[in-house]
């Protein structure tokens, strides 16, 4: 690949996306698209490619490339904060973006990996396929369903366009801190307990998630070019880990005995457990996750506070 463009590089997930390009494809030209609203210049350190500051779902993407052709777009520019309740803006900004990107792509079929979401799937509990229907439950949701709808409505129109939707679990991992309130609980829970405060977790601590470290995250993002075809699919560890086990693995790594504190939950709706049925990644794309919270938490540590 000589000609990249990642939008959402300076996110979290998308600036580890970007490192991990560098070192794969030294050679290669790498373009981000990234308007800041909630990503942070630092997780840039060390690029050496080529930054647009701009909104996607605004921009004018053929006066911006005119004629340049790219071999890959990786899409992960989205708004984050699912907390962000306005309709219009939630919806406008990540399907609006996606739109123009796809059709900006078009002419040349550019293969596309874009970030979609376990939240298309709602509340429910047990392993979550990709067959099941989409039951969004926020706006966040339903725009990343969107997204599902358009992918699957292009590759139809195209058969031998390669547009692939990956369906991120709760992603943890170096580079989210810039997220705050919006990083992950592992990461929350690893701030409070570094601190000497007692983790806080809804009681009694029990709802499960599939935790997925970014390294595999980006691992599958990238594998994900080398799809078949165009398809949807699941990106988490396989596995259900309680919020409990978390601080059990966070007191072992950090040697605290720090006991939960639990808390009511102020959420009538609240997944009890969420776990990614990785059959479909590991059929069709032959990817397997390398990481656990077991293995996964003690690496992110190291990144965080190197002994
Ligand atoms: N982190 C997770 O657990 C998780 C889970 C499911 C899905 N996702 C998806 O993965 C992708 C990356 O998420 P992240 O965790 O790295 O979040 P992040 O907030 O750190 O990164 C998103 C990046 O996109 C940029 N951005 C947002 N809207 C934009 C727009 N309209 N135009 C240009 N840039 C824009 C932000 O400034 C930010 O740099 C997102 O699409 C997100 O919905 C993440």
């Amino acid at each position: 690949m000589r000609n990249i463009l990642v939008t959402g590089g300076a996110g979290f997930i998308g600036s580890n996306l970007v490192r991990e390009l560098q070192v794969r494809h030294p050679e290669a030209r790498i373009v981000v698209v990234d308007d800041f609203r909630s990503g942070d210049f630092r997780n840039l350190r060390g690029f050496r490619g080529d930054f647009v500051t701009a909104d996607v779902s605004r921009l004018d993407w053929n006066a911006q490339f005119r004629d340049e052709i790219f071999d890959a777009i990786f899409h992960e520019a989205s708004i984050t904060d699912t907390t962000v309740h306005d309709p219009y803006l939630q919806a406008h900004d990540n399907i609006e973006g996606f739109r123009r990107l796809l059709r900006f792509a078009e002419p040349h079929q550019t293969p596309v990996v874009y970030a979609s979401s376990a939240a298309t799937y709602g509340i429910c509990s047990g392993v979550q396929e990709e067959s099941q229907p989409a039951a969004p439950a926020n706006i966040y949701a339903f725009s990343k369903v969107q997204l599902d709808n358009l992918a699957r409505d292009h590759a139809r129109r195209f058969p031998a366009w390669r547009i692939v939707g990956l369906r991120y679990f709760n992603v943890y991992g170096p580079a989210e801190s810039h997220k705050k309130a919006a990083a992950s609980m592992i990461y929350q829970l690893y701030l409070q307990m570094k601190a000497g405060r007692r983790p806080r977790v809804f009681r009694a601590g029990e709802h499960c998630r599939d935790f997925v470290y970014v390294k595999d995250v980006v691992a599958m993002t990238l594998q994900a070019l080398n799809a078949p075809r165009s398809d949807i699919f699941n990106c988490g560890s396989g596995q259900a880990v309680s919020f409990n086990e978390v601080i059990a693995i966070l007191n072992r790594h950090l040697g605290t005995r720090l006991e939960p504190e639990y808390i009511d939950n102020p959420y009538a709706f609240y997944q009890p457990h969420t776990q990614a049925d990785m059959s479909r990644a590991r059929a069709e794309l032959g990817f397997t996750p390398r990481f656990t919270p077991a293995t996964g938490i003690p690496d992110y540590l190291g990144s965080l506070s190197p002994s």
